[in-house]
């Protein structure tokens, strides 16, 4: 039996190069084998689709939708920094943005933290707007729309587009090469707790990170409580041998209901990494230290993960990261890096 199972294993080995070269030959051959020889990306499809359509049904029921809002006041600081800046922007969405912003701040979130900042900054970028904007119909029905709308909060501060003033780098290359040089990821840790205000000043460096329109489509899910961290460590596959003294454990998730179409798709990854970089680095200036994991796209683990994050369908999980304090008695990998000379080239 044995025998019989190996021989069919070796035939579909032998198979799977013609079969692979075949399928991979036009756009509509791989969409075949996807459909009906694998499932690999069904799971994608269907996250994508879902985050697509919950994007829409906000837009279509005029519901609050904060990446709507943080995507067309972004837009609109893009217009006014513009140079030279046209008499006339913003045309396209600067009623989806009125209705929006009307309805967040009609939801009475004024005094809910997670949006309060975001509101003053609408609010101010529109105020700026409607003063420099030329007039048409469509400019003064919003401002009439926009005029109306009260909210009760003031900042110091105008959080419009602004100079920055010519200053001082606050780190010098050397020492930020040197940070860089340093990481290494780390598997061995002390038991020793991570405070919870480390773990948020991280994050609070990780979000000045560029991430496209603004939106910041990505949360981080931080496990502290151990029996937590040893159930939800060893998901990942990547933590084999060393899951047991991960102190801390966080799980990069992107939300796809942050964009309307497919070609966005992408944008979860590419923001929540810059991100992720960002709150490695700051973790190393604290004295802690970090080991990036792979999220493997494996059914059995997405369902798992899912039920132990409580994620929905428009969620991914992009990739997770062990915090901890480095034991200076394990050993970090020598990890050599490619020369300059392989990595970079001109033009
Ligand atoms: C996206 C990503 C996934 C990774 N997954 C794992 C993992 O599952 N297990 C692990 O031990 N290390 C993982 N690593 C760490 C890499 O192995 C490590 O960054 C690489 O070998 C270079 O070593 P260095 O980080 O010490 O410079 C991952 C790193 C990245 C960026």
């Amino acid at each position: 039996m044995f025998q019989f199972k190996q021989f069919i294993k070796s035939i579909l080995l032998i198979l799977r190069l013609p079969f692979l070269r075949i399928f991979s030959t036009t756009f509509f051959l791989s969409a075949f084998f996807y459909s009906i020889f694998s499932r690999a990306f069904w799971r994608e499809f269907n996250s994508v689709l879902r985050g697509r359509y919950l994007y829409l049904k906000r837009l279509h029921e005029k519901s609050e939708n904060v990446f709507l809002l943080r995507r067309n006041v972004h837009r609109l600081e893009k217009g006014l920094l513009m140079r030279p800046r046209r008499p006339v922007f913003g045309l396209k969405y600067i009623e989806e943005l009125v209705n929006v912003y009307e309805r967040l701040v009609s939801k009475d979130l004024e005094n809910d933290e997670s949006i309060v900042d975001q509101l003053i900054w609408a609010r101010d970028v529109l105020t700026k707007y409607f003063s420099v904007v030329e007039n048409n119909t469509i400019v003064s029905n919003c401002r009439n729309q926009f005029e109306k709308i009260d909210i009760a909060f003031g900042s110091k501060e105008k959080k419009i587009p602004f100079n920055q003033p010519s200053k001082e780098p606050p780190v010098q290359y050397d020492q930020f090469f040197k940070l860089t040089k340093n990481r290494r990821s780390v598997r061995w840790f002390l038991p020793k707790p991570v405070p919870r205000e480390m773990i948020d000043r991280a994050i609070l460096a990780a979000v000045q990170s560029p991430s496209s329109c603004n939106r910041l489509p990505y949360e981080f899910r931080v496990i502290d409580d151990e029996k937590m961290v040893k159930e939800v460590s060893t998901i990942p596959m990547g933590t084999k041998g060393f899951s047991d003294n991960i102190p801390v454990i966080i799980a990069v998730v992107g939300h796809l209901d942050a964009f309307f179409n497919e070609r966005d798709r992408h944008l979860i990854y590419i923001d929540a990494s810059l991100a992720s970089m960002a709150m490695v680095l700051s973790f190393e200036t604290m004295g802690l230290s970090t080991c990036c994991l792979n999220w493997p796209d494996i059914p059995k683990r997405e369902k798992k993960i899912s039920k132990a994050l409580n994620l929905e369908r428009k969620n991914r999980v992009i990739m997770f990261m062990a915090v901890g304090w480095a034991d200076p008695e394990g050993k970090v990998a020598y990890s050599e890096k490619k020369p300059l000379g392989v990595i970079r080239k001109y033009n």
